[in-house]
């Protein structure tokens, strides 16, 4: 299966969908990133405070697939916060991971009240200039936190990764991002199922194009520009993400889906959410 490309503004690219890897540790996590890969993804969303970077790598290294056609993305997490403390964080997850080199990283949450998050982003760019990082962003950060690094830097982050699904489709981060070309991500880009995949207007809009209504899902976060990270343990519904570049939503559908929004589905909210 070919899966399209998007290119960054820092001159790399990336899968028009990654793999999401939350809760997939342990030796069914290890299996699950195997068949993941097998199954043909080759962004594969993994983070320190996952617990599952060893694996994730492992999967990789043991896949046949040569290295450089895989990115794997990893995050720093809160305890990390803070110039020299991000330095320290990199090279624990570069550590687990076995890397020499680590294709994304990115920062976890912003959690302002801590206020380090620029002094991390200076570490990272550093990082990336040193050549120990492929291609820097960021997670869950709003306008007002981008526009900080962005000012205070220079450096305007390769992805923002945020919550994005058919209850939160996030139209105006989605506008930021595309006039300052920032790559969005989507995190829970399934809803983690919550009335995603029963929905009665997903399910309609699937029917019309013969797929399932958790391939018309992703295929709206394609069309929305977005890079969902769908995260799956089964090797059947890992195939069936990925296959969602053979159809295309009429604006319609994709609009019908966008109006389904009801708001954050959990208590991510940016601006207070902390997780060291
Ligand atoms: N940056 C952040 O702060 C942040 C926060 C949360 C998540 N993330 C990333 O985003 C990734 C995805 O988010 P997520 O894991 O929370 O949720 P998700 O991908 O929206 O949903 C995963 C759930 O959907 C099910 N599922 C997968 N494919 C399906 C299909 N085709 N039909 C029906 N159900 C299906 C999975 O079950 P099975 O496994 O049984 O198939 C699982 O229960 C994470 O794994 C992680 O990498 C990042």
């Amino acid at each position: 299966m070919t899966i399209p490309e998007r290119a960054l503004n820092d001159g790399t690219k990336l899968p028009s969908i990654g793999f999401g890897t939350y809760q997939l540790d342990g030796d069914e996590g290890f299996a699950a990133v195997r068949s993941a890969i097998e199954s043909g993804y080759r962004l594969l969303d993994t983070a320190y405070s996952y617990e599952n970077e060893h694996q994730v790598a492992e999967a990789v290294r043991q896949s046949g697939v040569p290295r450089e056609e895989i990115v794997v993305a990893s995050k720093l997490t809160g305890r990390f916060h803070g110039y020299e403390e991000t330095l320290v964080g990199f090279e624990e997850s570069r550590k687990n991971l076995g890397f020499d080199y680590v294709d994304s990283f990115l920062i976890h949450w912003p959690m302002p009240r801590v206020g380090k998050f620029v002094d991390s982003w200076r570490a990272m760019i550093r990082l990336r200039d040193d050549g120990l990082i492929r291609s820097i962003g960021v997670c869950n950060f709003t306008e007002e936190h981008l526009t900080m690094i962005i000012n205070e830097t220079g450096v305007v982050p390769a992805v923002n990764q945020i919550e994005l699904h058919p209850h939160f489709p996030q139209s105006a981060m989605r506008a930021f991002h595309a006039e300052h070309g920032i790559q969005t991500q989507s995190w829970s880009p399934l809803a983690r199922q919550r009335d995603a995949v029963d929905n009665p207007v997903i399910v309609g809009v699937a029917e019309a194009h013969g797929v399932t209504p958790a391939q018309a899902v992703l295929r709206w976060q394609v069309q929305l520009g977005s890079i969902p990270l769908p995260k799956s343990s089964t090797a059947a519904r890992q195939l069936e993400n990925l296959d969602v570049f053979g159809f295309e939503l009429t604006e319609a559908e994709v609009a019908a889906i966008s109006a389904l929004e009801s708001g954050r589905l959990w208590g991510g909210d940016p601006n207070t959410n902390e997780e060291f």
